[in-house]
């Protein structure tokens, strides 16, 4: 993509709309802290925001407009850089604004994140003066920069995969007069050179923690990141490393989701059709697909059946119908609708998706249906599970 200037703005009418954010996110309950608060009015957002897309959602899909100070107009595109938005900067790995020409489809890959979500991380993950802080997934800069007002440049060590996201961030970093150490690279090798780290945040989620990370960060540090999969369950967890490969911790409150770690998104559902015409079983589902559309039955769906995908697909122009899919087994599992609110399920192949998919749920609805917050994350060499209540409880292995 062209790489879009930063137009030139009135600087008191920048700081102000940095002050007015400021404001919402405090009034919100996220910005708990003057320190923060003082990265947030310092940090100008719209260096980092040069031309981002804006999210309609309409009768086609979810459509992205390009959003740059010439399309809209300088003012209008400063004040929408202070909103308490994700500015979506990238599409499908490689598409910017200033490739398109108006409302485009595509999956967001780079973004500056929710404000409100950054400074809620980053008084989740609590770094003290001193502190060197690793951060995963820099973006467009700007929680790297906000970091670096907190802690001072030099504490700070930033990875972003994508060389072209990473080379706008470096620029617009520079522009706003801090000097972090900057990565172009696989974040979740985390960065070796500078280690022993005090913290680490990620930007975007993993569906299993990294051994690097946990070799990184020294023994008592902190490891903040969400953990996702393919079923797009997601959650935010803080785990304490512990010695040897080691880390525990709980997940935090709160529906937060980040798009995953690109090496780590999932295989593409090719020529499926075949494997869904499979001798299967088929019996009266006990739950039907509305549990991969609720939050922590979501997350459950995926504990039980990580190598699991979603497809909605219809056979010979009939109703769209719900699918899971595994490709490594390979298993599917097909939901059959009575039209009545009832559901069969047909299954196939190597496991029974669906059955784990169930126990999960019902396993949860057990103990009460309890939010997020009561399951936790315990990590050991070769071995990571979530599990539910306490770490004795009812628990499901990662994908390592
Ligand atoms: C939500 S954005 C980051 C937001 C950013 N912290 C900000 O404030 O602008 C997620 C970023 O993670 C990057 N990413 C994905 N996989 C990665 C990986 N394995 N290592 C490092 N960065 C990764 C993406 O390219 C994307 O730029």
């Amino acid at each position: 993509m062209t790489e879009p200037a930063v137009p030139t703005v009135d600087e008191r009418h920048a700081a102000r709309l940095g002050e007015q954010l400021a404001d919402r996110l405090e009034e919100g309950g996220n910005l708990r802290s003057p320190v923060w608060r003082a990265a947030v009015t310092a940090v100008p957002r719209h260096l980092f925001v040069p031309a981002f897309f804006r999210r309609t959602n309409g009768p086609r899909g979810t459509l992205w407009t390009p959003v740059t100070a010439e399309r809209t107009g300088t003012d209008a595109w400063l004040e929408e850089a202070y909103t308490d938005t994700t500015l979506v900067t990238q599409l499908d790995g490689g598409i910017g604004p200033t490739d398109a020409d108006g409302p485009v489809p595509g999956d967001p890959t780079s973004s500056s994140t929710l404000p409100s979500l950054v400074v809620r991380m980053l008084g989740d993950l609590d770094p003290q003066d001193g502190d060197q802080v690793l951060e995963v997934g820099t973006g467009t800069g700007y929680s790297t920069a906000l970091m670096c007002h907190r802690l001072g440049s030099e504490h700070v060590t930033s990875v972003e995969y994508d060389p072209a996201v990473a080379g706008r961030a470096r620029a617009a970093i520079k522009a706003a007069g801090y000097e972090p150490t900057l990565i172009n690279g696989d974040g979740l090798l985390g960065y070796g050179a500078g280690a022993p780290y005090d913290r680490l945040i990620a930007t975007c989620s993993v569906r299993t923690i990294p051994p690097e990370w946990l070799r990184q960060v020294r023994p008592g540090g902190t490891i903040l990141t969400t953990l996702s999969g393919w079923l797009y369950g997601s959650g935010l967890v803080r785990l304490t490393v512990g010695d040897n490969g080691t880390a525990e911790g709980r997940f935090l409150p709160g529906t937060v989701s980040f798009m995953i770690a690109r090496p780590q998104a999932a295989p593409a559902l090719t020529s499926v059709s075949e494997l869904l015409e499979q001798a299967a079983h088929e019996r009266p589902a006990r739950f039907g697909p509305e549990v991969l559309s609720d939050w922590t039955p979501q997350f459950l769906a995926q504990l039980a059946a990580p190598g699991a995908q979603y497809l909605g697909m219809s056979k010979d122009g009939g109703p769209m119908l719900d699918h899971l899919v595994d490709l490594a087994g390979p298993s599917f599992a097909t939901l059959l609708t009575d039209g009545e609110g009832a559901f069969a399920v047909r299954q196939g192949g190597t496991v029974r998706l669906w059955d784990a998919v169930e126990d999960a749920v019902e396993t949860w609805r057990r103990a009460g249906s309890p939010p997020q917050t009561a399951f936790g994350l315990t990590v050991a060499p070769g071995r990571q599970r979530v599990w539910l209540g306490d770490p004795d409880g009812p628990s499901w292995p990662l994908p390592v």
